[in-house]
Formats: C-alpha cells, structure tokens, sequence
C-alpha cells in the first residue's frame, strides 16, 4: 500500500496551478453517455474515481479514452444498460450514471451504491425523482431495475433536501425526456452549474441551474461536443489550509474564486488575506491563525461540507477555540482521531466538534479515513513539526491528482513510497 512520508515545519510559498473539479467532471462524464458524435472534455483531472467512470462508461458500450487531462468519449452506440457489481462499488457517486442511461435509453439495471465512510448515503431522493418522471424500479438483493417503458416524461419535482447528486441525476434524465421538468429546491452548488452548461453546449434547453429552481426542456437529441471542466474549489481549499496550517503564502492559478465565498470568509476570518485578480487567487496566511468561534457546514452557497475537515487542520494551531457543525453528513469527523494523535485538543459531542488552538502539532502514523479527511491530514502533517507518516492514501487519490507534486513545488517535503 502505498503511504506519504512528510516532514513538517516548512513554510509553503510560489505558485500552484489549480486542477479541475472532481464533482463536475463526473457528472459530465456521466452526460457525455447522452450525446451522440463526439464529447471532448479538457481540464480533466487524474484521479481515480475519473478512471472508474471511464470504465463505466466503456463496460456501457461507449468509446472512452484518456490522454493526460483531456477525455474523448463516443457514445453513438452505447450498448448495454447495466453497471458491473463491482464497478458500482468502487465508485459511490456511479450513481449518477442512472439517470444518464434513463436519459439516453430509458432504462438501467445498478447495484444499489454502498452506504461509505461518510454515513448511509441514501439514495432515496434519486428514486422519487425517477419515479416521477414515469421511471419504474424494483430491487432485488441489492440490485435496481429502472425502466420506463412508456419512455421518460417531465415533471414537477421538489426535493426535500437540496441533493447534489439527485439535482445532477434529474438534469440528465429530463434533458431527454418528453416535455418540461421544473426542479424546486434543487441543489445550487457551482459543479450542478457547470453540468448544465455543457448539456446546453450540447443542446439542451436548461434554465435556472445555480438557482433554486431548474426549469429542463427534454430534447430528442443531443451533440457532443468540446469542455473544459471548472476548477477544483476543495482542492483550492486544500491548498490553502496547507498554506494556513505553515504560515505560508501561495499564489493560486486557475482558480474559481466565484464558487468558493463560503470557504475565503472562513479563512478570511482566521486572519488570512485572500486577494483574487480575474483567475488567480493570492493568499497569506495569518500569524497566529484566529480560532472560528462557531461556524456550520451548509449547501451551497454556505460554507461547504467538504471544506470542514479541512479548515478544521488548520484551526489546530488557531490562538483559540474554534466550533465547527458538521449539518450535511451523519458521520463525518473520522479524521478527528488522527488531528488529536498528532496533538490536536479536539472534542466531538455530536454534530460538533470544538478545536482548542494548541501551540503546535507533532509528526505521528495515522491513516486517511476518506478522501478530505485524508486531506485534512496531509495539512495538519505539513503544519507539524517532525514526521508523519500517512497510509491509506488511496482515499486522497481518489481527488487529488499528484498530490506530492503540487506540494514538493511550493517547498513541502512529501514523498510517496
Ligand atoms: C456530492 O455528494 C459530492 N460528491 C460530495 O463530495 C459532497 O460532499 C456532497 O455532494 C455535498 O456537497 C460528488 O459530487 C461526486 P448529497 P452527494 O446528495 O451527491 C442525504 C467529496 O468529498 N441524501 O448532496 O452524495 C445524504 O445522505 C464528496 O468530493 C439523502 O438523504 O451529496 C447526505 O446526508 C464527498 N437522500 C446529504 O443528503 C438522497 O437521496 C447530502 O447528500 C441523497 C442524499
């Protein structure tokens, strides 16, 4: 198993190009199955849940090939409605493929995502959506049949919860489907917004994305066609807790920093200053970093659940108590246990977790728990003096590319053995 070895107590500074989104990738991915000819998508990162959808989409029936950052997908033939056991397990978010194969061929047979390290996962909302637009499924021991046999028609539908993944999987089932469907209380994040302007580049009528309210035009046919997938706002997140957590200060490239105000004000009220020029993010850090006396996690534009075990590394060292509410995810302060062997003074009491800033962090051999827990990690290690050893980094792989890269060339000492 592969593991990163890291020497802390360095100051991070120069430049760092930032990459493109993992959650946008996907899903586009996903809505590259609906169009006919070819899809060419730019920017797109090395991870390997990109791989896994790529295998999807091959074991679909699709054409899919990827040189360095960029993906070229032909899905004129997609021949099969069915994602492997395995292939559903290796990756949770496949469950975005639903509504890419309702969409393109109104039907799909996937086994049911397992629940992960975050909580149960549920995929409730998905259903009811699906249902409503004329979607038939049963489950047998863990596996759904979804078919419409009359075809895929709109609908009204109004989820209960702003879910991101439901939101994307209603957007690709009614941009094929018979008539207009009007989406209330629809995810707002920025990855639901780039998903919807590639299927307009494609030929969708979509209105409202980023909105509350998405209002889709089924269209018979859809084109493939050329885009570059958005910046990555958690990486960006990441890489300014790496920042923070070693006083240092980093210019940041390629960035969105329309999609992150929920994440600059948490830094910004640590004391970092966060400049932004067109796509270029400038950060310093504050010495000491100021504590967050009481801050939640929150859909989109709030400050974002994958942003929490993050921001939470670097309010280790804060000269005070910080409160952080975790209200999107049951399960999600695994990475507290390995912050409090490398000399964290944390408490969790529910959805809560008081950080008490201490002095400093030491080096020790923790594990990643999940992908930004593991991230959490690699800042907290980089903050602390000594080494630290980090195993099970598989998880961080799955949405950092080149992780050790990007931090060897702003002064970190990481090594991957
Ligand atoms: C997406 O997951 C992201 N994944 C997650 O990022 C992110 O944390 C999450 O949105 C919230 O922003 C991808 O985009 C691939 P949800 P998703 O549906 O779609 C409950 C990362 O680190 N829920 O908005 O699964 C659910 O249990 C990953 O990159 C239901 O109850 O998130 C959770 O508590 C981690 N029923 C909450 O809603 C449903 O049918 C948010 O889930 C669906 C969701």
């Amino acid at each position: 198993m592969q593991r990163f070895i890291i020497q802390g107590g360095r100051r991070l500074e120069g430049d760092i190009t930032v990459q493109g989104a993992k959650n946008s990738a996907l899903p586009i991915l996903a809505a590259a199955l609906l169009c006919e000819g070819e899809t060419v998508l730019t920017n797109c990162p090395k991870l390997s849940d990109v791989y896994a959808a790529c295998r999807i989409l091959t074991s679909i029936g699709c054409k899919c090939v990827m040189r360095d950052r960029t993906v070229t997908i032909n899905a004129d033939v997609p021949s099969r409605a069915v994602i492997p056991e395995r292939l559903m397990q290796e990756m949770r978010s496949s469950i975005i493929f639903m509504g890419a194969l309702l969409g393109r061929l109104g039907m799909c047979t996937l086994g049911f995502p397992g629940g992960c390290e975050l909580g149960p996962r549920p995929i409730d909302l998905h259903l009811q959506a699906m249902r409503r637009m004329g979607v038939r499924i049963t489950e047998e021991n863990g596996i759904l049949h979804c078919a419409a046999p009359r075809g895929l028609h709109g609908a009204r539908i109004h989820l209960q919860f702003p879910s991101v993944g439901a939101t994307e999987n209603i957007l690709l089932a009614a941009v094929r489907a018979e008539g207009e469907t009007i989406v209330t209380n629809a995810a707002r994040e920025p990855e639901i917004t780039d998903l919807a302007q590639f299927l307009v580049k494609c030929g969708a009528r979509i209105e409202g994305a980023g909105s509350g309210t998405i209002r889709i035009l089924g269209t018979d046919k859809l084109t493939g066609c050329e885009y570059a997938v958005m910046p990555d706002r958690i990486v960006t997140a990441t890489w300014l807790a790496c920042a923070a957590s070693t006083g240092g200060e980093l210019r940041l490239l390629r960035t969105d920093s329309g999609s992150m105000t929920g994440i600059l004000d948490a830094f910004e009220e640590m004391g970092c200053r966060c400049s932004q020029s067109e796509d270029t993010l400038c950060f310093a850090a504050g010495r000491p970093l100021k504590p967050l006396r009481y801050i939640k996690t929150m859909p989109y534009p709030g400050f974002p659940t994958d942003a929490q075990a993050i921001v939470m590394a670097s309010l280790c060292k804060a000269a005070g108590t910080s409160v952080m509410e975790e209200t999107i995810f049951e399960n999600r302060f695994r990475h507290v246990e390995a912050l409090v062997r490398m000399g964290a003074d944390i408490r969790v009491a529910g959805r809560a977790a008081v950080i008490r800033g201490v002095h400093a962090m030491h080096g020790a051999q923790v594990s990643a728990t999940d992908l930004r827990g593991g991230a959490a990690m690699l800042a907290a290690a980089l903050g602390a003096e000594g080494e630290t050893v980090l195993t099970e980094i598989s998880h961080i792989d799955r949405g950092y590319d080149s992780p050790e890269l990007v931090l060897q060339a702003v002064g970190a000492k990481i090594e991957r053995r």
